[in-house]
């Protein structure tokens, strides 16, 4: 079994936990804040330090972020580039029951998670939620550290900028491309490309709130 450390200890850390296991890791523990260091955040799943100790486990074990996000991944990318100053590896965690086509890549400290469906041709980059129950199709583009949330559908050859989150249950039609810093709200259908950096709803989709 591969040791992990995971970085995070909030609800979405649960979700990861769940997936790292069934993907034959063996969780070494998790880092959070320094207050609730002994906590456990599952039976059995201790708070054993904070991300100061990233360093101390280097040689040990690998790492993934377990924050989630919805509007903003600065924390996620901050912890990210801290495990990769420090010499660490970032894992690629994919649950036992999603399907990753042969023909697909997966970017390092990018997490699979039960029953999501990837589709040959796809590209997935680093540090990337592929949440519960989504499927992205074939040839898609998954730029780094975007979150396809729950249930979402990434139809086949759309391109997602970085930093993009999508809402559960979502659907982007096909050769749809979504531009940087973009946020999709759950149940969207976006059926044209986006580019300007905001908040989108709806079906169709139209931009909410644009960026300051
Ligand atoms: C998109 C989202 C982040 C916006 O949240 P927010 O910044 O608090 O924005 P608000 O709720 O003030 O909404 C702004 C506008 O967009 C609309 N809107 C927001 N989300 C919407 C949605 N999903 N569908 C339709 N309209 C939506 C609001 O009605 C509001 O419109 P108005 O100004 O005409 O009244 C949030 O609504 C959302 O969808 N969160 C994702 C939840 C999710 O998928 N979680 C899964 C985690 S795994």
């Amino acid at each position: 079994m591969r040791p992990l450390i995971l970085i995070g200890g909030g609800g979405h850390c649960k979700s990861v936990i769940e997936v790292a296991e069934s993907a034959g890791y063996s969780i070494l523990g998790i880092l959070d804040m320094l207050e609730d260091v002994g906590n456990e955040v599952l039976p059995g799943h201790k708070i054993i330090g904070t991300d100061d100790d990233i360093p101390a486990y280097v040689y040990k074990a690998e790492f993934v972020i377990t924050i989630g996000f919805i509007k903003n991944p600065t924390i996620r990318i901050k912890l990210f580039n801290k495990v990769k100053e420090a010499g660490g590896k970032l894992a690629t965690v994919v649950a036992s029951t999603a399907y990753v086509s042969k023909y697909a890549t997966i970017g390092e400290g990018t997490v699979v998670m039960h029953n999501a469906f990837v589709n040959a041709g796809a590209q997935i980059g680093n540090n990337v939620i592929i949440n519960t129950f989504v499927n992205i199709e074939h040839d898609a583009y998954i730029s780094d550290q975007c979150h396809i949330s729950t249930g979402t559908m990434v139809n086949g050859d759309c391109k997602i900028g970085e930093r993009v989150f999508i809402g559960s249950q979502s659907v982007l039609a096909n050769c749809i491309s979504i531009g940087e810093d973009i946020v999709v709200g759950s149940g969207s259908v976006v059926r044209k490309s986006i580019s300007e950096k905001g908040i989108y709803a709806g079906n169709p989709a139209i931009i909410k709130v644009r960026a300051k």
